[in-house]
């Protein structure tokens, strides 16, 4: 029960600088006002604890249609009428008191009958799902004039000893996806062997100062929030004018502007199997999501779990998977079989690169 205190604590700590007008605006159309944000979180996990797993009727009726992320799409977020400004903190509290009287009441062990709750899953999945929309949060909050928390660090950190140096990775048979024990997302299971040919990967992600080469190089389009600033570029998100520092993991570059820089440099972007084969070597993981060559599919064997909207329809070549995780993931949903997906053109998200080829 305590980490689900502290998730909310994070929660609420991201948007105490905010007043209501900022929590109801829409900043973009791909994102969600962050009173949205805040109403699902609550609104999911009423459905799955309260509801599904407490047996308990819904605070607000019908209400959680409209926090349905599927049929609402972002750019219509701001017009419904979901809850704000004090009802709104109301439901979170009010959700989360009688979530905490359905926990008292079930068994969440190893041996539970019910898969939801064996090995405690519905409750690491809404400790997850707040923590995944902090992040999605942090996207927004980018776009915010003049956003600033004191309570936490916002920015990636320097890359330690950036540089094009590259790790070999043996071909041969490797492990991927989650054990089947412990708690993983239905779309990493089931961990299956595959067949890799030797490749390289880059130690360190791929830094700004290395990015802008690249543009000087090619005339390639800057990442999201960069603008020129005289002779060099300045990052612009939360509305400030900062140099972009050159030590820094380049950050919100699609995976088109990704894939041209690979090119460019004369290699590719990985794989995701090569990616989750190699993490144990990498440095600066962590810093930005890692944009791979590879569509978001089904691993042998799938099963959709616990809802067919999780991931299932998702997969297909429309979605590329990303790995690892950015400075705004929080560390206990970072794993090595964690697989991110996001359309290729999108840069709002905190996605940087790390380059492979083939070995000679
Ligand atoms: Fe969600």
């Amino acid at each position: 029960m305590e980490r689900l205190g502290e998730a909310r604590a994070r929660t609420l700590e991201l948007i105490k600088p905010l007043d209501d007008g900022q929590l109801n605006r829409v900043y973009s159309p791909i994102l969600s006002p962050l009173a949205w944000d805040l109403g699902h979180i609550a609104n999911f996990e009423e459905l799955w604890l309260v509801q599904t797993i407490g047996g308990r009727e819904p605070l607000h009726g019908e209400l959680g249609r409209l926090y349905d992320a599927i049929e609402n799409p972002r750019k219509t977020r701001g017009e419904l009428p979901i809850l704000r400004d004090a009802e709104l903190r109301a439901y979170l509290a009010d959700v989360r008191e009688r979530t905490l009287e359905v926990l008292e009441e079930v068994d969440l062990s190893s041996g539970a009958e019910d898969p939801l709750l064996r090995e405690g899953f519905v409750y690491e999945m809404l400790l997850a799902h707040e923590l995944q929309h902090n992040e999605t949060m942090l996207q927004l909050l980018q776009l915010v004039a003049g956003y600033e928390n004191e309570g936490l660090t916002l920015g990636p950190s320097a890359v330690e000893a950036p540089g094009s140096e590259m790790i070999k990775i043996n071909g041969g048979e490797h492990e991927i996806g989650a054990p089947a024990r412990g708690f993983a997302y239905d779309n990493e299971r089931a961990r299956h062997a595959v067949e890799l040919k030797s490749f390289e990967i880059d130690r360190t992600p791929v830094t700004n100062g290395a990015y802008i080469q690249f543009m000087e190089e090619t005339g390639a389009e800057p990442p999201q929030y960069w603008e020129r600033d005289g002779g060099g570029w300045a990052l612009t998100t939360m509305a400030g004018r900062d140099p972009v520092i050159p030590a820094h993991p380049v950050l919100h570059v699609s995976w088109h502007q990704a894939d041209a820089f690979a090119h460019w440099a004369d290699k590719r972007l990985p794989d995701e199997q090569e990616w989750e084969a190699a993490h144990g070597d990498l440095q600066g993981v962590g810093q930005a999501w890692e944009w791979t060559s590879s569509d978001f599919l089904p691993y042998p064997g799938f099963e959709p779990f616990p809802y067919r909207e999780y991931s299932e329809v998702f997969f297909g070549d429309t979605y590329k998977v990303l790995r690892g995780g950015s400075w705004a993931t929080h560390r206990s949903v970072m794993r090595p079989s964690f697989r991110n997906w996001d359309l290729p053109e999108r840069r709002q998200i905190f996605a940087g690169i790390r380059c492979a080829r083939d070995a000679g």
